[in-house]
């Protein structure tokens, strides 16, 4: 079953550049798409820069409005101009671990409160303490490390943080955009570890857009190449990388980088 369903999705944008003179024009940042994304499978997003990646997840959790098209998640409609409140069904089945480890997180929360936010906005009943606890551990922290504030951690701690606060409330599927491109190797080859066991210890869902070939192999199922705004090519992860259909798609694996996965 499709635990997420994209239908026509579709994002313009006001086009920046007009002039004075020209005709309001729009800038397509999404065509028409469609996507599925099944229930405990994990999902690869690889494309240039400005090709819609992040376009395409922020529609996904409603986090920004579709111009046309549909999103479904666990069969209900995403209303993204709902309020904060009516979107806390679609909140508690997602988490999202974004690119910047240190912008996502709140200077003056210590990392224990950053982790256990959601717990608390979302209304979720349980020992968040003993939660917050665990979900630490499980990224690899000492429980003690959730006094310390986001400044006293390295990035690759940092983004370990931001992987925590969003498992913490048990979704059911995360979204990584770009998760590990600000890390340097070492800590990238770790968290890359870490979702590979996360993915092994729980029947978590993965879209995750990446530049790292290394990662989309590692942890991918199927990919979805974009171009323009729009799939250009999509296939279990072992087609589309050792069997590319499209140039564009050659080109793009030929230019980004490998990282090395600890263990190889
Ligand atoms: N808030 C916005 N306002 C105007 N244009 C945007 C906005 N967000 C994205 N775009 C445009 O949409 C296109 C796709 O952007 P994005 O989804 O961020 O690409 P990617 O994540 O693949 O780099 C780009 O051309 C970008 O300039
Ligand atoms: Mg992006």
């Amino acid at each position: 079953m499709s635990l997420i369903e994209a239908r026509g999705l579709q994002r313009e944008y006001a086009d920046p550049r007009r002039s004075t003179f020209a005709r309001a024009r729009t800038q397509t940042a999404l065509a028409a798409t469609d996507l599925d994304v099944v229930e405990g499978s994990s999902v690869g997003i690889i494309g240039e820069s400005g090709s819609g990646k992040s376009t395409l997840v922020r529609l996904l959790l409603g986090l920004d409005r579709p111009t046309a098209g549909t999103v479904r998640v666990d069969g209900r409609t995403v209303d993204a101009t709902a309020s904060a409140r009516s979107l806390h069904w679609l909140r508690r089945q997602t988490g999202l671990v974004f690119q910047d480890p240190y912008a996502s997180l709140d200077p003056r929360m210590t990392a224990a409160q950053i982790i256990r936010e959601p717990l608390w906005a979302l209304g979720i009943d349980g020992d968040h303490r003993a939660r917050v606890g665990e979900v630490l551990e499980q990224v690899g922290l000492e429980p003690e490390m959730g006094d310390r504030y986001p400044h006293e951690f390295s990035g690759g701690q940092r983004q370990r943080i931001a992987l925590a606060r969003a498992i913490v409330h048990r979704p059911r599927v995360l979204v990584g955009d770009e998760p590990l491109s600000a890390l340097d190797v070492t800590v990238r080859a770790q968290i890359l570890e870490l979702l590979i066991e996360l993915r092994r210890t729980t029947d978590l869902t993965l879209v995750l857009v990446s530049h790292d070939i290394g990662v989309v192999q590692n942890l991918c199922d199927t990919v979805v190449v974009m171009k323009d705004g729009s799939i250009v090519e999509r296939g279990t992860t072992g087609d589309v990388l050792l069997r590319p259909q499209q140039d564009y798609t050659r080109t793009l694996l030929a230019a980004i980088p490998v990282i090395p996965v600890a263990g190889d």
